[in-house]
């Protein structure tokens, strides 16, 4: 047996610089196990169908439980030689059980043998996220829940707009994530066919049975077309695409948290063990954790932009550009993992200012279109009421005063259908009961909302 596991056709062995550079076997060797088990499911199958003996399928099963071992324990020695999991595996299949090992391979390349690891490893990553997913959004609601009566000021352009709650803010966040969730199940949906049986791109000429394969590795089905099932890698693409959105959401996540606990809102605090001192400043206590998630998020970026190009000049069907799939893959997944794992706790951690919300809202006019709301609710047209009640502003903006703290004389001078029933409209309750449909920031909205939305949780 040659020393290279192609050196049949070769006069000499690759250059060392080659090798390095060829091998992928430093980041690819995580995904063993599924290597592992689609061997397993591959070799199966050639039993079933007579492409090789039982006895062969014995060794072969009795030559992976070892390897397990060895890779568990970490005695298993991984060789740059080898280049990459698949090989790496394969010959020591062959070092333990002879010849069963090498007709392993047999019906099968590494092209669709890697698309198929990387779906089997994509899968049960999504799985993972989607679980934690699920446990930020139980823990977001259980905040929702007990802040579904706090006002704070909604805002935009980041100026005081009108008055929310605080569990109604973070009922927006739960939408957002919500649908992070719908994406990976979908990206998960269109990852979960088999590749193997397109062998290198055309298939086999062994009597395979790919349907049997696919059920026994948990596959809704198998890959339509030999050459596609090599060749794409769309399900890694949408995967960061879904990646991109979710720490997209993390980080205006992030963005509202670092604003908020700063002393100028002061509307949150968040627990220590997620902030960080200063080396110099001995008052500073830091939000870094949302700053980096907030950093990360162009990382992520970043895979998903890097498998696009990837993807983008590559004729079928398998090219070796293919094995820089699993760095930006691997990368966007530890990423969204961690942040996930990491806010799932820091919602716990935070403490609300009720105060500091409510000395917001009075700073703003935040009830001002409730009183044009009022001013057209008895006849005059919304267009008449916006005009009557900017001016409304403009006097108390000069006295200094909120709106409500208008004597009625004063605001009865602004429009003869002012009434004493008007202040009812210009507090903060007032305001905040009156938006009772469905998705608005009434108090008895958000608990209905919080109550839909338990249903709603995202799992895997
Ligand atoms: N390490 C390779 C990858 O990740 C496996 C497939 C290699 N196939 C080949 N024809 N060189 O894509």
């Amino acid at each position: 047996q040659t020393a290279y596991t192609w050196a049949g056709r070769f006069s000499e062995p690759m250059s060392e610089l080659v090798k390095r550079y060829t091998a992928s076997i430093n980041f690819d060797q995580r995904l063993w196990r599924q290597d592992i088990r689609g061997s397993l499911a591959h070799a199966r199958m050639l039993a079933r169908q007579n492409i090789i003996s039982a006895a062969d399928l014995a060794d072969i099963e009795r030559g992976m439980a070892q390897i397990t071992a060895e890779i568990e324990s970490g005695e298993f020695v991984w060789s740059l030689d080898l280049e990459d999991v698949h090989l790496n595996i394969e010959k020591r299949l062959t070092a333990l059980v002879g010849d069963a090992g090498k007709r392993l391979h047999t019906g099968r390349s590494r092209n669709d043998q890697v698309a198929t690891d990387i779906r089997l490893w994509l899968r049960d990553t999504i799985d993972a996220i989607l679980d934690l997913l699920g446990k930020f959004q139980t823990r977001l609601l259980d905040l929702a829940e007990c802040e579904a009566d706090t006002p704070m000021p909604g805002f935009t352009h980041m100026q005081v707009a009108q008055p929310v709650t605080f569990g109604h803010h973070l009922l927006a966040w739960f939408e957002m994530t919500r649908r992070d969730g719908e994406r990976f199940a979908d990206a998960r949906r269109r990852a979960n066919v088999l590749p193997l049986g397109a062998a290198a791109l055309a298939g086999t000429t062994y009597p395979i049975d790919r349907e049997s394969v696919a059920a026994a590795l948990g596959f809704s089905g198998v890959c339509k077309n030999s050459l596609d099932a090599v060749s794409d890698r769309d399900f890694a693409v949408e995967f960061c695409a879904a990646a991109a959105l979710l720490m997209m959401h993390f980080s205006r996540i992030s963005e509202e948290l670092v604003l908020w606990m700063t002393p100028r809102f002061g509307f949150i605090r968040i627990a220590d063990r997620f902030c960080t001192g200063s080396s110099i400043m001995p008052q500073k206590k830091n939000p870094d954790v949302p700053e980096l998630a907030r950093g990360k998020t162009g990382r992520v970026y970043g895979d998903l932009i890097t498998l696009l190009t990837l993807m983008k000049g590559q004729p079928l069907a398998y090219n070796k550009d293919n094995q820089e799939d699993k760095e930006p893959l691997f990368d966007a997944a530890d990423t969204v993992t961690d942040t996930l794992r990491i806010f799932a706790e820091i919602i716990g951690g935070i403490e609300t200012r009720p105060q500091a919300m409510r000395d917001a809202l009075r700073q703003g006019f935040a009830t001002a279109t409730d009183l044009a709301d009022y001013l057209t609710r008895k006849g005059l047209p919304f267009r008449d009421a916006h005009e009557v009640v900017g001016l409304a502003v403009k006097r108390a903006e000069a006295l200094g005063v909120d709106l409500p703290q208008l004597a009625l004389s004063e605001l009865q001078a602004f429009s003869p259908l002012i009434d004493k029933d008007v202040f009812t409209a210009l507090t903060i309750e007032g305001s905040l009961a009156a938006r009772n449909h469905i998705g608005g920031a009434s108090p008895q909205q958000v608990r209905a909302a919080i109550g839909r939305a338990r249903a709603k949780i995202t799992c895997p």
